[in-house]
């Protein structure tokens, strides 16, 4: 016998059908609610026990400290595949054969050239500019620079509007540095691989020959691979909010780039650091900030800590803040900010406000002093989890544009002033 939700109003009994996920995730599906029982709905701000789609995508057990990518442990994605085959895994659902990899890799590197009145767009951008809102418009652009993929009909289409985006999204976020910089634009080389060319584009200069480090390469491929996707995080869901209009891949995912820029999302990587760096400035009083995060009066809070659907650890900030080690001993670096981190971490980790609250460092805590460490300028850091975060965004608009899945669009419970006559400007 199939499970049941039942809901009772005035008397009223009401039976809703319970879905049942894969991994035993129960939902009430209740798409008849307001139908059947004459306009009641939902109330749940920031969407905490909402769910907004069915997906195939990623698991994530927050209590657990789960995360998969279609079955995949991500603890075996970020050690043993590259970032492109994790990216074919996501968007297509399955580990790429050496065939399927070495065409998804050309068709990529077919599209690592981008309209060069790209150039004039950037040029109009001032100098301090954060890449972040450089890297949205640029995005966004590519819709005006291809038009053929703004409405997509067939698996092909999307697949070479995805094979586009995947090729020409480095080429913008280097740009975006490189204007900040004051440097010359690079263009990628298709001789070298989708990470070795991201780090070329943002570090080559017309100078001299470039040389690639493998550690800097490697630990930024892991940390790529651990920001890839994360199910239904406020930027994945402007993805799929964005593209349920049918808008085109590029102008969805321009949006994404949007939601992830916020300190609360993906902006926490910097805002991170820039607290890291206060709390040396002010004589490392680790203490303090913790007194600050934990008083309601005060605004501020430990950034890089807690997380919406972790509430045990994040399986990503373990894996980075073993390679923060590691890549800090390979180069030869000694950041006082991991030092300060791990204090922090510590005591944060020990006090009651936080052991109550079920606040865990998130995937942002470490991953910014590992950027810092690959000289990464901390503008960047939030691009560079956007690139990481591509595929992810990629998969899931594929996904909701191949399920027919109709336009978002929430309800609300209205609490403004009922009806009320008008008063001219004199009356008021
Ligand atoms: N510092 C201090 N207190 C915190 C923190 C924090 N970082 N995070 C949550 N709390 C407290 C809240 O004040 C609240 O306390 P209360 O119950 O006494 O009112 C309680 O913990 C629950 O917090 P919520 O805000 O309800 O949790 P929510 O799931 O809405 O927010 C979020 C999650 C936004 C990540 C939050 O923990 C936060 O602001 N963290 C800092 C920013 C950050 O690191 N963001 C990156 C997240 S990872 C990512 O997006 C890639």
């Amino acid at each position: 016998m199939s499970e049941i939700g039942v809901f009772e109003f005035k008397g009223k009994r009401y039976e809703f059908p319970v879905e049942i996920g894969t991994e035993n995730e129960i939902a009430i599906e209740i798409k008849r609610l307001r139908g059947d029982t004459g306009g009641i709905i939902t109330l749940d701000p920031g969407f905490k026990n909402t769910g907004s789609c069915k997906s195939e995508i990623t698991f994530l057990n927050g209590e657990k400290g789960i995360l998969r990518h279609r079955g995949y442990a991500i603890e075996d994605l970020a050690k043993k595949a590259s970032f492109l085959e994790v990216a074919y895994l996501i968007i297509f659902g399955e580990l790429p054969t050496q065939e399927q990899f070495a065409k998804f890799e050309a068709d990529i590197k077919k599209n690592t050239l981008v309209n060069e009145e790209i150039k004039d767009i950037l040029d109009g951008f001032p100098r301090a500019a954060h890449p972040m809102g450089v890297l949205s418009s640029l995005t966004s652009a590519l819709t005006a620079f291809n038009p053929e993929y703004t409405d997509v009909h067939s698996e092909e289409e999307m697949y070479d509007a995805i094979t586009k985006i995947l090729g020409k999204f480095p080429v913008l976020a280097a740009w975006a540095h490189s204007k900040n910089e004051g440097a010359p634009l690079n263009y990628a080389d298709n001789s070298l691989d989708y990470i070795e060319n991201i780090l070329m584009m943002m570090y080559k200069v017309p100078t001299t020959a470039y040389k690639g480090n493998p550690i800097v390469k490697k630990a930024m491929e892991q940390l790529l691979i651990l920001h890839q996707d994360h199910e239904q995080n406020c930027s994945t869901s402007t993805v799929r909010l964005v593209g349920s209009s049918h808008a085109s891949l590029f102008a969805s995912i321009s949006a994404g780039v949007s939601a992830l820029w916020g300190p609360l999302h993906g902006g926490a990587n910097q805002a991170v650091i820039e607290m890291l760096e206060e709390i040396i400035k002010g004589g490392g009083d680790v203490e303090k900030y913790i007194a600050k995060a934990k008083d309601k009066n005060d605004p501020f809070r430990l950034m890089g800590f807690g997380h919406r659907v972790y509430k045990n650890f994040d399986p990503r900030a373990l894996l980075i803040k073993e390679s923060a080690d590691a890549v800090l001993a390979d180069l030869g670096i000694a950041d006082p900010t991991l030092e300060v981190a791990k204090h922090l971490e510590e005591v944060a980790l020990n006090d009651p406000y936080f052991k109550e609250r079920k606040l865990f460092p998130n995937v942002d805590f470490y991953s910014g002093i590992i950027y810092r460490a690959l000289g990464i300028p901390v503008e960047m850091f939030t691009v560079m989890f956007a690139i990481g975060r591509l595929p992810g965004w990629i998969a899931q608009w594929k996904e909701m544009r191949m399920n027919n899945e109709p336009i978002g669009r929430p309800r609300q419970l209205y609490i403004g002033k009922t009806k009320r006559d008008y008063k001219t400007m004199s009356e008021r």
